[in-house]
């Protein structure tokens, strides 16, 4: 079912792409009034994302225990794991970032004839989780050669090291195959396997078939279909520089698609977990050294909230009998409480 509305929401975009390059009077809204509309959805839209996880109350630490915390001096502590420090957020945040590490430590859980529950090592997720974000990334830093002049120092760089295999002219981009790959797998991995396919929602295949659509417009412009680059340039220039011009002649129907998908993209990232690109680094499991017992850490809001501690010892007052009904440990027995 999420399947088929995925896909056919994205067919609804493709008409609207194509409707966008063949009627005339459209390629300016398509070209120039969409992009605006769309960046200024995305700014806004994650901004108000961004404020909204910034306002929520963290009034302690929350540490995602994956290794010893900070203890007594003869228990080794797990430093990036469990840190205690800023430095070991740092430390842990980078490597999440940048490698996906509590993804590399995921596992899946099988039942195997006996029945027997297993749990194995899940490393192609990984794999290709990592290539398609780094690929990705790396193909939007390339684009930067349409957004700016001069082209800024690491875009030659980046594509020398991305055509490395000098195989055909163009020259083809490793980034290329990896991206359609890695979309192609974390696809089809949700569609074959039963247990993902029954948690999988419209939203978790929508936005894999549109940045494919994205990729794949954009490779067949590249390798295929050409469409005129210097054209390209003039629009996005102009509209960065807020002086557009009018679209021109030499943009193809596969750029007019591309640049809507993009828009699509961009307009639906706010609203969607795609946005867990800013929030990782708002998520207090990630962000928080863990000195919980170091320091203690009294709620700030409680003066403010005029909350009243209500402590163990009252709780077990006033559930007593139900807890000692449900066969519950109690710290106090009735006949001892004064
Ligand atoms: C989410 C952002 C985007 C992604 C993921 C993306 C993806 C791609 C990919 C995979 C290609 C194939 C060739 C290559 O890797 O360079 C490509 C080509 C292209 N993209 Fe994008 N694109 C994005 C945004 C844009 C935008 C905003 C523009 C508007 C200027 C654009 C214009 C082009 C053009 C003109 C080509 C053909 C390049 C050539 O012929 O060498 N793309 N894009």
């Amino acid at each position: 079912m999420g399947i088929w509305f995925s896909l056919v929401a994205v067919a609804a975009l493709i008409l609207l792409g194509l409707l966008g390059a063949n009627v005339s009077g459209l390629n300016y809204i398509f070209a120039v009034v969409i992009p605006y509309i769309a960046i200024t959805l995305f700014i806004v839209g994650s901004i108000v994302r961004i404020v909204r996880w910034a306002r929520s109350p963290v009034p302690f630490r929350i540490p995602t225990t994956g290794g010893q915390q900070k203890s007594l001096s003869f228990i080794k502590q797990n430093r990036l794991d469990n840190p205690s420090s800023y430095l070991g957020v740092l430390g842990r945040m980078a490597l999440e970032v940048l490698f996906f590490r509590s993804l590399f430590r995921n596992t899946k859980a099988e039942l195997k004839e006996g029945p027997i529950l297993t749990y194995g090592a899940n490393k192609w997720l990984w794999m290709f989780s990592l290539a398609f974000h780094w690929s990705f990334l790396i193909i939007f830093l390339r684009h930067f050669r349409f957004f700016t002049q001069p082209i800024p120092f690491f875009v030659p760089f980046l594509q020398d090291i991305d055509g490395f295999f000098q195989i055909w002219v163009p020259l083809i981009y490793m980034t290329n195959a990896v991206i359609l790959a890695a979309l192609t797998y974390l696809f089809f991995r949700r569609v074959f396997d039963s247990k993902i396919r029954y948690i999988s929602l419209p939203s978790d295949y929508f936005p894999l078939l549109l940045i494919a659509g994205i990729a794949i417009t954009g490779i067949l412009m590249r390798y295929f279909f050409k469409t005129d680059l210097v054209a390209v340039k003039e629009l996005m220039l102009g509209i960065l520089s807020f002086a557009p011009s009018a679209p021109s002649e030499g943009l193809s129907l596969w750029f007019y698609l591309h640049l809507f998908f993009v828009c699509s993209l961009l307009i639906y990232f706010p609203m969607s977990k795609l946005v867990h690109m800013s929030g990782i680094f708002m998520s207090p499991t990630r962000n928080l050294a863990n000195t919980n017992r170091m320091r203690r850490h009294v709620n700030p809001w409680i003066d403010e909230l005029k909350m009243k501690p209500h402590t163990y010892e009252e709780y077990e007052d006033e559930f007593r009998k139900v807890m000692k009904g449900a066969g519950m440990p109690l710290d106090k027995e009735e006949s001892h409480v004064s």
